[in-house]
């Protein structure tokens, strides 16, 4: 089916959908209206696990009916039960900085959409602080082969500081260990735009290094 070439949020999907597989788990820093939650779990299927972040009870309420409505089993939990590896959505009422106290086991795929609740408190936003714990500690746990999609927006007030410390620390992942992609829309200025890092496997080396190894 053809995309909007522009439309950002759906190039996420596609590069998560390409490596989360029936049975993972997957993490959503930014649970929001639920959209990106509804999505994972999709991926997941219902034997994976979704652990879905929001500091606002608002986007938690929106998410639990999104993932209801749409017949997935959805709790909340605490930092003990999150842990735990019984399959479903499980919300949790917390910063993403917080992310480790969650999440046990290697996510697959992470998905992080910047920015305010479409429809809430435009003056509540992600913050750089908590953004870059939660991206830091998001590459510490990620599977090796899984990636995480960034979908940042320096539009709004606040945003294009949070955009470029989100680029600087996308451009200081080490080769060696992870690929990174940056995806824009060139023609459309303070348009969102998104960063993905994969995590490479255990076995891959880099071409540049495999490449030294032969004799000349
Ligand atoms: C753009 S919305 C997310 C959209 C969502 N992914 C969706 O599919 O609808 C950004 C969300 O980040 C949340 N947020 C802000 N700071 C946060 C933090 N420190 N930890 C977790 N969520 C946070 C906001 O409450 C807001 O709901």
């Amino acid at each position: 089916m053809k995309r909007a070439l522009t439309r950002i949020i759906n190039w996420g999907h596609e590069l998560l959908a390409e490596v989360l597989e029936p049975g993972d788990l997957a993490v959503d820093l930014t649970a929001g209206n639920g959209h990106d939650t509804l999505m994972l779990q999709r991926l997941v299927g219902d034997g994976g696990r979704v652990i879905s972040f929001d500091v606002q009870e608002q986007a938690l309420q929106a998410t639990e009916r999104r993932l209801r409505d749409s017949g997935a089993a959805v709790r909340r939990l605490d930092a003990a039960t999150a842990r735990s590896a019984e399959p479903g959505v499980i919300l949790v009422a917390a910063s993403h900085a917080e992310l480790d106290r969650y999440v046990a086991a290697e996510p697959k795929g992470i998905v992080a959409n910047l920015g305010f609740l479409p429809g809430g408190d435009r003056s509540l936003i992600t913050r750089p602080e908590t953004t870059l714990t939660a991206l830091a500690k998001s590459c510490e746990l990620l599977a090796p082969g899984g990636r995480m999609a960034v979908v940042v927006y320096p539009g709004h007030s606040g945003g294009k500081e949070e955009a470029e410390q989100v680029d600087a620390f996308f451009r200081s992942l080490p080769e060696q260990t992870f690929s990174v992609l940056c995806l824009r829309v060139s023609n459309r200025c303070g348009a969102p735009y998104l960063q993905v890092a994969e995590k490479n496997c255990r076995s891959e080396v880099p071409q540049q290094q495999s490449a030294k190894s032969v004799p000349e």
